[in-house]
């Protein structure tokens, strides 16, 4: 009963001296745009780091470029493949008094590319193509994994899943209209003729979970809008411009008489003097 009881004290003494004096990777979290996969942690101390990382329920795999590293991110942006698995990383603080298998260790949160990667702003353009229509022409962002030899669009890996909001607003109103397209080129109908129109556009995954259905939002891109002005002017406006010409009329009119007096009297004054002079 004491052997066991000295045991047990010997064995709870070297689990908490050991917690203290070998750190482990604190804060471990995963950050994914478009495909690119980092996982990052606090490095505590000057210990060095190994990763590995498993499809959930599979072997542990060592990452060849983050063994025994001093650190805080890997890339495993290539080691996740298939992209829809769920994955999770295992962060081992390397030190020499251990084993392998025995090293103070944190486990990563399981992350899912296909399902959790944030997509970044899309660059697009926007054309008026007819009275009333805009095409919104959408560049697929690319990723930074390659196959044959030429890196992969967000389109070539999410396929049909991916479609993107278009959010749009007629200049000086207020009231935003959404649609979604499933392709990458769309035509907004149904605008006011010759407005001026701002757009945004969004990557849209409806097939994924509601937090990260949505990708970045694009800067505005707007139409210039090509308004006749005289169209756009409001009865009062018509009645305004109609007075201001009268009243510039009357005044051409009373300055041409006022001079025209003015000249007449100064020609009659001279004519005298001239008529007068030769007397
Ligand atoms: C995705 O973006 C959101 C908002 O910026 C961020 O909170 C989240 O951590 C990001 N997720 C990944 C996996 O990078
Ligand atoms: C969209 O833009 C790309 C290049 O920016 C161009 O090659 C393509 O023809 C455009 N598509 C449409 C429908 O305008």
């Amino acid at each position: 009963m004491d052997i066991v009881k000295i045991l047990l004290c010997v064995g709870v003494w070297s689990i908490t001296t050991a917690d203290s004096s070998v750190p482990t990777a604190k804060n471990v979290r995963w950050m994914s745009v478009d495909f690119t996969t980092i996982l990052k942690w606090t490095q505590q101390s000057d210990y060095s780091y190994s990763v590995l990382y498993s499809e959930s329920g599979g072997d542990w795999t060592e990452s060849p470029d983050c063994s025994q590293m001093f650190g805080s991110e890997c890339d495993l942006t290539t080691h996740l493949w298939p992209l829809d698995r769920t994955y999770q990383a295992d962060i081992k603080t390397d030190d020499p008094d251990y084993d392998l298998e025995d090293l103070p260790h944190t486990y990563s949160p399981p992350f899912n590319p296909y399902m959790e990667s944030n997509i970044s702003a899309v660059k697009f353009t926007v054309e008026e193509v007819d009275a009333g229509t805009v095409t919104v022409n959408i560049t697929d962002p690319l990723t930074a994994i390659h196959g044959d030899g030429k890196p992969f669009s967000i389109r070539d890996i999410l396929k049909k899943d991916l479609q993107y909001k278009i959010s749009y607003y007629k200049s000086e109103s207020t009231r935003k209209r959404d649609m979604v397209t499933q392709t990458s080129a769309a035509n907004v109908t149904g605008l006011d003729a010759g407005q001026s129109y701002c757009f945004m556009v969004a990557a849209y995954i409806p097939t994924r979970p509601k937090a990260t259905q949505l990708g970045a939002w694009s800067p505005q891109q707007c139409t210039d809008g090509h308004r006749n002005i005289l169209q756009d002017l409001s009865l009062e406006a018509w009645v305004g411009i109609f007075f201001v010409l009268l009243l510039v009329l009357v005044i051409i009119v009373v300055v041409t008489l006022l001079c025209y007096r003015c000249h007449h009297k100064k020609n009659n004054g001279l004519q005298t003097t001239q008529t007068s002079a030769p007397v």
